[in-house]
């Protein structure tokens, strides 16, 4: 039987990063409310479960917590707020810190083996914490396996029963060998097999999306991004000529995005692809539009009825009806939690996900990806036999260059901006910094500046530059090229780019600047 990992969220900023640490080990694992019952928890079949940090306080009021036969599924690993509902409900002492520790902090291994297979006792980790309450006194039958530096329990085990939790986060990055703390609880501790792997998901979703459609027709939408594109490429393997792609040219592309999609998708894989030529119909309905919410709803309702007027004729073309809609979903939008979730850049995704069509359209969904992360899409793609400049490509958004046009829309301004953009990612490319850069992207600003050419003055337009880093777009820092790079860029553009005497380099974090302009 396949391994998997349960992770129950008590609400931690951290929860998924547990799942992605697990799942990077080749584990199987899903987050779940700690509301679930031990009924279903016990058909799960988890190998082993985890309990992730959160931030209240065992002792509260409301608080989630979590029934003791928890403890007798299967091994249990809990993690901060976790390691102080283990000691709650064994009977130990947890008391409210003296001093809240949150950041770096250091922990001295008391004990190897279990979860510090490995470690040597005495060996001092650096770990990041981030808590407020502390196990005073240990439950009957748990002894401690590490300390913080003022003499606090930073780590337990039970006795006999795999049961074990530390204070402080393995999951990030800050924690040294904090992958090696999990690997220990998911092979040691648990015994789980490394079988999640990309070949074996591609294997398993292609019997089942094959199994499900039979002898139906399926529509897929294509947006030039990476979901859209592995989630068509996936379902095509499991039904071949069965899959329709519709790839709707909004006018509002990158230069050569359509002619990669069509090379890809129609002479690579050999996928039925529609290409829809809508550019007029986008331009014109946004004509002397300059507010971008505006933009946006213009878009999105184009998109719409371009869509669903494409996959009317292909519906109308003989033969077996299509019964089926590819939608590219991920695993962060379907998480069910006990935190928050879904910030900005979540909500604006899936509402305009090429996807995201349904009302009106009946449809039954196919979203083979929604068990994956970003990275695990990739990852699937590379199986696949995407390209690289397909599936390590940066974000896009769905209104596409019309918000980065800072004006209304023109074919003039979309052509300046179209020319600019390709020699700034060709530059980028060119001096290796693709893939340390999370996005990039020109934009054309509505403003006109002097310059001087040759023996002329000129009055031209001026191109912003953006790069940022960032870890999933909620939050970003500027990208720090080195200036030789950018003098490259600069140079470029203005003497190849018709109209454009001037390039500036956005140098603003989000928060509190967003990462698009618009
Ligand atoms: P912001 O500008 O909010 O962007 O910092 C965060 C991420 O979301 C993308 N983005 C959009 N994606 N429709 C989309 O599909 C939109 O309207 C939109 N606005 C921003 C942006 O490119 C970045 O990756």
């Amino acid at each position: 039987m396949t391994s998997r990992i349960l992770i129950l969220d008590y609400g931690s900023q951290f929860t998924q990063l547990i799942a992605r640490r697990i799942r990077e080990a080749r584990v199987y694992s899903e987050i779940h409310p700690p509301t679930r019952s031990l009924e279903w928890i016990r058909d799960w079949k988890p190998t082993g479960i985890v309990l992730s940090g959160g931030p209240a306080s065992v002792y509260g009021e409301d608080v989630p917590t979590a029934d003791r036969a928890l403890l007798d599924i299967a091994p249990v690993l809990g993690i901060c707020y976790g390691m102080n509902l283990i000691a709650h409900i064994e009977g130990g002492a947890v008391v409210p810190g003296e001093r809240k520790e949150y950041g770096r902090a250091e922990v001295v291994i008391g004990e190897g083996g279990g979860i510090f297979n490995g470690f040597t006792p005495g060996e001092r980790l650096t770990v990041w914490m981030s808590h407020g309450d502390q196990v005073q006194s240990l439950p009957p039958g748990y002894r401690a396996i590490g300390q913080s530096q003022n003499a606090h329990i930073a780590a337990f085990r039970h006795e006999t029963r795999p049961i074990a939790g530390v204070q402080f986060h393995p999951e990030v990055a800050h924690t040294h060998r904090g992958s090696e703390i999990i690997s220990n609880f998911v092979f040691g501790v648990c015994g789980a097999h490394a079988s999640w792997t990309p070949g074996a998901f591609v294997d398993t979703h292609i019997a089942s999306i094959a199994d499900r459609v039979g002898q139906s027709r399926v529509i897929a939408g294509l947006s030039g991004g990476v979901d859209s594109a592995v989630a068509a490429a996936l379902v095509h393997r499991a039904v071949g000529d069965k899959l329709t792609c519709i790839f709707v040219d909004t006018g509002l592309l990158r230069r050569g995005e359509r002619d990669q999609v069509e090379r890809t998708f129609r002479r690579h894989l050999n996928i039925p692809l529609v290409t829809v030529d809508a550019e007029s119909r986008f331009l014109d309905a946004l004509a002397g539009v300059e507010d971008p919410e505006a933009k946006r709803r213009i878009i999105g309702h184009t998109f719409i009825d371009v869509f669903e007027e494409a996959a009317r004729q292909v519906e109308q073309a003989p033969g077996t009806p299509v019964e089926f809609l590819v939608q590219g979903t991920l695993y962060p939008d379907v998480i069910e939690s006990a935190s928050p979730r879904g910030g900005p850049s979540v909500t604006i995704k899936t509402h305009h996900n090429v996807g995201g069509l349904k009302p009106g359209m009946t449809f039954k969904l196919i979203e083979p990806l929604r068990d994956l992360f970003k990275d695990e899409v990739r990852n699937v793609g590379r199986e696949l036999g995407l390209p690289e400049e397909i599936v390590g490509r940066h974000p896009f958004p769905g209104p596409g260059l019309a918000i980065r046009v800072l004006t209304a829309v023109s074919r003039p301004a979309l052509e300046t901006l179209r020319h600019a953009d390709a020699i700034y990612l060709e530059e980028i490319r060119a001096a290796g910094l693709y893939d340390a850069i999370w996005q990039a992207f020109a934009v054309f600003l509505p403003v006109r500046s002097v310059g001087v050419m040759g023996d002329y003055r000129t009055y031209d337009n001026v191109i912003a530059l953006r790069a940022v880093t960032s870890a999933d777009g909620m939050t970003a820092d500027w990208f720090p090229f080195p200036p030789e790079v950018l003098a490259r860029m600069s140079t470029r553009i203005i003497n190849e780019v018709p109209g454009v005497n001037r390039v500036v380099y956005d140098v603003s974090s989000k928060p509190p600047a967003t990462i698009e302009w618009e």
